[in-house]
């Protein structure tokens, strides 16, 4: 899969994909991400990429001009299956989304800043638009780094135990249960005789009844009785 990602502030993504999981499937040639500045799509000597707004208001909106031009210059070396605006007015980010767009082979990300983008690019490229929650980040490459990553994770191949990312919380609605490490007793608290008895079924109905009560207990909301 290729990620490109167009920002106005790149070096606020230089670290997030080069370590642990998306380190891994970078080398594995499982992931490539580009960050690309747009700065350098600017308009004149300022390398401009941002004006005030139409019919006044505070705050500076990023122009079309910069943004087209940086997309077709990408355009040239590849088609997009999502153009993805990361905003709070869009679609709120969940394991559902992460999972179908961790399948797609080419996806662009475009991190806003200031008031936002000009609504006419909204309209006429970008095919989707994310939010990771309602609160309101300083620009969209945070949110960039956390799509990412929720992403990359599910690439196939990208997780050694292959199973791992279908346990984790939030596939099947449930969260995950809790898990222990060594010592089996730290300072008087003691893991779970269950998982210390080697019955694998037992500990695998065990394991669904915590997620279960978990779920019901913290997140209601997305509980769904069988
Ligand atoms: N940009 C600013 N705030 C954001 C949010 N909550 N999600 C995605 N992009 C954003």
């Amino acid at each position: 899969m290729i990620i490109d990602i167009i920002s106005a502030v790149p070096e606020l993504l230089i670290s997030p994909f080069n370590h642990s999981i998306l380190k891994r499937a970078k080398e594995r040639g499982l992931l490539e991400v580009n960050v690309i500045d747009l700065r350098a799509f600017g308009i004149g000597s300022h390398k401009q990429i941002d004006d005030y707004a139409y019919g006044g208001g505070s705050g500076m909106v990023m122009m079309m001009e910069p943004l087209v031009n940086c997309l077709r210059s990408l355009q040239i070396s590849r088609t997009y299956n999502e153009i993805i605006y990361l905003t709070p007015d869009g679609l709120t980010l969940n394991q559902k989304i992460s999972n179908s767009l961790s399948l797609k082979n080419n996806l662009l990300l475009i991190c806003g800043h200031y008031k936002g983008i000009d609504q006419r690019f909204r309209d006429q490229f970008v095919t989707m638009e994310i939010s990771i929650g309602d609160y309101v980040l300083s620009g969209g490459e945070l949110a960039a780094a956390v799509l990412v990553d929720s992403i990359g994770r599910l690439i196939p191949g990208v997780l050694n135990d292959e199973t791992s990312a279908l346990t984790d919380s939030f596939q099947d609605n449930l969260l995950a249960p809790p898990v222990y490490t060594r010592p089996e007793i730290f300072e008087g608290s003691k893991v779970p005789d269950i998982l210390l008895s080697g019955h694998e079924a037992k500990i695998e109905d065990w394991r669904y009844e915590q997620s279960i009560e978990r779920t019901k207990r913290l997140r209601p909301d997305i509980f769904k009785e069988e």
